[in-house]
């Protein structure tokens, strides 16, 4: 097979005056195009059916191409950027070419680690005019780049990737560049009481990871904090679900977060972020923590064990304290946490509560960048719903409330100013299947989401 093609759009000028090729157009399908020839030369040509293109469904149509052609085993697309610039006139030209470019990367996206052939292969995007578009290119590298760090920590095995070996991951990452990956101490761990529950059970022992990045100290300090339980059995409340292997991706709000970091450190964001990732596995053993146990924590608010299968909020609570004593002035958390957010909003959008006017920026963000989230509201009169009769509160509904409004409700007891905290389900949108820039794996979900939220307060809110 050729090693270099051609990429042109169906209503390029040299397609339209060609009777010959117009036939052979794929129409309303979901393949990205077909190779044909045209003057000797083998070609590729993308069909557009329409000029409404958001700028998702660039990254989408990019991502399509890149993996179709490598299925073709070719080695390199040569894409005009300036017909590209044509067609989607109505794009704004710095986020046209990142988009396709991040998309037409992450396209070619693959964990193949552990299988004995892989026949994929990664197709170069070329561009055969790159002047004055050099930066936006890069752009979209970095944030590919972000998005599958943070796909490839989510499709690690469980065994691998464990609360013990979490941070040598970040720090293998973060070598020499300019994020700091911090672990706390063993006095400062014995604090972490929802942590030092959850992980009771595990033979590897819990972590709490920082990640600091501060490209401009005078930016308000914001945390995110990334639910990092490396797989989840639900301890004693035991999951029964036919194939559980899912539950490795249980850490996919850390991954986020540490993706968002990286992304955010490589374009030298002038922000001012904290990454916490609480790292436990919640496992049956002899030593797991039970139904009935109480955590005091250090806000001394006492929490009653009603279901170790809610162990996220548990683990994000040390997160949400420990932002407040740092001195956060934003706070973002970011979790697998419900699977009554899937049932709610599906597999295409995560759900974010906490404060309207930033939810609904935050909702803007994602339109853009792809990672799409829905405002959910935080109902109090469902706080009654937490009551225990032996603890402050309980880590479950003692009735029929609301899963996913609930699990924030609880969050919310551990925040310091709800007016700039925002809290992100995003348990349906761990994974995906195989379609433009996504493929059968982690999504990635939630790097640029963070970073790009970063960056917006960073700007605008201050
Ligand atoms: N990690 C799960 C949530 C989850 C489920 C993520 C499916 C991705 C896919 C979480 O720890 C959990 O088990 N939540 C329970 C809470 C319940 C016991 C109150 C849930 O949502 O069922
Ligand atoms: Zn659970
Ligand atoms: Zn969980």
């Amino acid at each position: 097979m050729t090693e270099q093609i051609k990429v042109l759009f169906s209503n390029s000028q040299k397609i339209k005056e060609n009777i010959n090729l117009q036939h052979v157009l794929p129409s309303g399908n979901d393949k990205a195009g077909i190779l044909t020839t045209l003057d000797g030369e083998i070609i590729f040509i993308v069909s557009i059916d329409n000029y409404t293109y958001e700028l998702d469904e660039i990254r989408m149509l990019a991502g399509s191409i890149s993996r179709e052609l490598g299925k073709h085993r070719i080695k390199t697309g040569k894409v005009d950027p300036n017909e590209l610039i044509r067609t989607f006139a109505y794009i704004n030209k710095p986020d046209l070419i990142a988009a396709f470019t991040e998309g037409w990367k992450l396209g070619n996206y693959s964990f193949s680690k552990y299988k004995t052939s892989e026949f994929r292969r990664k197709v170069e995007l070329e561009f055969n005019d790159i002047i004055g578009i050099k930066s936006f290119i890069e752009k979209g590298k970095l944030r590919a780049n972000a998005t599958a760090f943070a796909r490839d920590l989510v499709n690690e095995t469980p065994e691998a990737l464990n609360p013990a070996t979490f941070s040598a991951y970040l720090e293998k990452e973060f070598n020499n560049s300019n994020v700091d990956v911090k672990l706390l101490d063993e006095a400062e761990m014995s604090e972490m009481h929802g942590v030092m529950a959850v992980s009771k059970g595990s033979k590897h022992p819990a972590a709490f990871i920082e990640l600091t990045y501060c490209g401009d100290q005078t930016k308000p300090l914001m945390v995110f904090v990334g639910k990092g339980v490396t797989f989840d059995t639900g301890g004693v409340s035991l999951k029964v679900r036919r194939n559980i292997s899912g539950m490795k991706m249980d850490m996919a709000g850390a991954a986020a977060v540490a993706g968002a970091v990286k992304l955010l450190a490589a374009m030298q964001a002038q922000v001012n972020v904290v990454g916490f990732i609480p790292a436990v596995e919640n496992i049956l053993g002899e030593n797991s923590y039970l139904p009935g146990n109480i955590i005091t924590y250090k806000n001394n608010l006492s929490v009653e064990i009603g279901n170790t299968d809610a162990e996220g909020r548990l683990v994000l609570a040390d997160g949400l304290l420990r932002a407040n004593e740092i001195g956060a002035e934003y706070v973002v958390d970011i979790a697998t946490l419900t699977s009554s957010v899937r049932q709610a909003l599906g597999n295409q959008m995560a759900g974010v509560f906490g404060d309207k006017k930033l939810s609904r920026k935050l909702e803007e963000i994602g339109n853009k960048n792809g990672d799409f989230v829905w405002p959910l509201p935080l109902i109090n009169k469902y706080k009654k719903s937490l009551k225990s009769d032996y603890a402050d509160i309980g880590n479950i509904s003692s009735d029929d409330a609301p899963g996913s409004i609930i699990a924030a409700l609880f969050l919310r007891h551990f925040v310091k100013d709800v007016n700039k905290w925002l809290h992100i389900d995003m348990a349906g949108v761990k994974e995906s299947k195989e379609a433009g820039y996504y493929s059968n794996s982690a999504s990635g979900y939630g790097a640029r989401l963070l970073a790009d939220y970063a960056e917006y307060v960073s700007n605008h809110e201050r």
